[in-house]
């Protein structure tokens, strides 16, 4: 790979988010605004480049043009497919995941790109770091509506999450009271419950589930009988979902075989929340999986301003050379943290921290 190479290869990867559009835009903006620099995109993740035939964009300012207020991802992505995971169909129908991981770092070297920057959450970042392992020159750029990568403040899709999910618990709000019901809401969060408490907390729910705490049924009937005894016949219920009742495991997904790449399918929290709350002896109580209605549409101002920083930081750790790093916003500053820091372990809602004890005070039921 040639040092004075000027050439670029983004990628978008994982689960899309709002906000993407404008970190690719901000990102090409920075990189034609000096003289020399080729980005070139790769459609759905890395398969771009790996596919046959290839599929990369030359991203110049035309491609990029008013993008930012899109959502999703002009790039396209994918979780389902990577150099390391490559699916090929097997006669008899399954699918077999190969190692391309060699031959991608020898086409990436071929094709002279000096830096290959990638977004994406968690598992993406692994992907970017085990690249980097491999000699290649790459850049992270952190993506995850859910909020939970460590070694950055914030990512961008998140606010644009909490938007949907609290526009969600509003109405539920003015539905459940009008009919005495209870309204549980299902919101995403595998490991961690950021989007549920924001939204519990803004919108008003009065229970909220989330990965962090397990819950006990007992004395969520038993917030509730009193609430009810004090004639409030209503109430929403937040549940992320990979919320769990004490003594048990998250509500896995029956018969789905989850992905080399994912590490769990989740469905079902809200219904099995309700068949407890049922047994508890409570009636007319409604389900609302919001899914990923969370993660399609416009971003909020804010995830476009924080996409834009991002695609601004990763050109300039390009320039600089920071390669093995992944870009973090950190006390409102962007500065940057090694790959492996950042991914070393997810970034979980402190039982101990401010928000908890913001919806404790408001008497927000955790269950616990
Ligand atoms: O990783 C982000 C996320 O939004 C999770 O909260 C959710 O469980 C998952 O994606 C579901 O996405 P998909 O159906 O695309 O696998």
């Amino acid at each position: 790979m040639s040092s004075d190479s000027k050439k670029i290869l983004i990628a978008t990867s994982g689960g899309d988010c709002p906000g993407l559009n404008a970190v690719l835009r901000a990102f090409v903006k920075s990189a034609t605004n000096e003289p020399g620099w080729e980005v070139w995109g790769s459609r759905q993740s890395f398969n771009g480049l790996l596919g046959i035939p290839q599929e990369l964009i030359r991203l110049d300012r035309k491609t990029v043009s008013g993008i930012h207020v899109k959502g999703g991802t002009i790039l396209g992505t994918t979780k389902e497919s990577g150099p390391f995971n490559w699916p090929v169909k097997r006669a008899d129908g399954t699918t077999e995941y190969v190692d391309r991981s060699d031959e991608f770092v020898r086409i990436c070297q071929f094709a002279g790109f000096s830096a290959i920057v990638n977004i994406g959450g968690d598992g993406s970042q692994r992907m970017t770091l085990a690249l980097h392992k491999k000699g290649l020159p790459v850049i992270g750029i952190p993506k995850t509506i859910d909020n939970d990568l460590e070694a950055t403040d914030v990512t961008f899709g998140f606010q644009s999450a909490v938007d949907v999910a609290t526009e969600a618990v509003d109405r539920l709000v003015s539905t459940a009271e009008s009919h005495n019901r209870i309204q549980i809401l299902e919101l995403m969060g595998k490991h961690s419950g950021w989007i549920t408490l924001h939204a519990a907390i803004a919108g008003g729910a009065e229970v909220c589930l989330i990965p962090e705490i397990p819950y006990d049924i007992t004395k969520i009937s038993a917030f509730l009988r009193r609430r009810f005894d004090g004639g409030k016949r209503f109430a929403v219920i937040a549940v992320a979902e990979g919320a769990i009742p004490l003594g048990a495991g998250p509500a896995e997904a029956r018969g789905v075989k989850a992905h080399p790449n994912i590490s769990i399918k989740l469905s079902g929290a809200a219904e099995r929340f309700a068949g407890e709350l049922k047994n508890a002896g409570f009636e007319g109580i409604r389900c609302t999986i919001l899914g990923h209605v969370q993660r399609g549409g416009t971003p909020v101002p804010f995830d476009r301003i924080l996409g834009a920083q991002y695609g601004i930081k990763a050109f300039e750790m390009v320039k600089n050379g920071e390669f093995g790093r992944m870009a973090s916003c950190q006390n409102g500053q962007m500065t940057s943290v090694p790959l492996e820091e950042a991914t070393r372990s997810l970034k979980r809602v402190p039982l101990d921290g401010a928000l908890i004890q913001t919806a404790r005070n408001i008497n927000i039921c955790f269950g616990d």
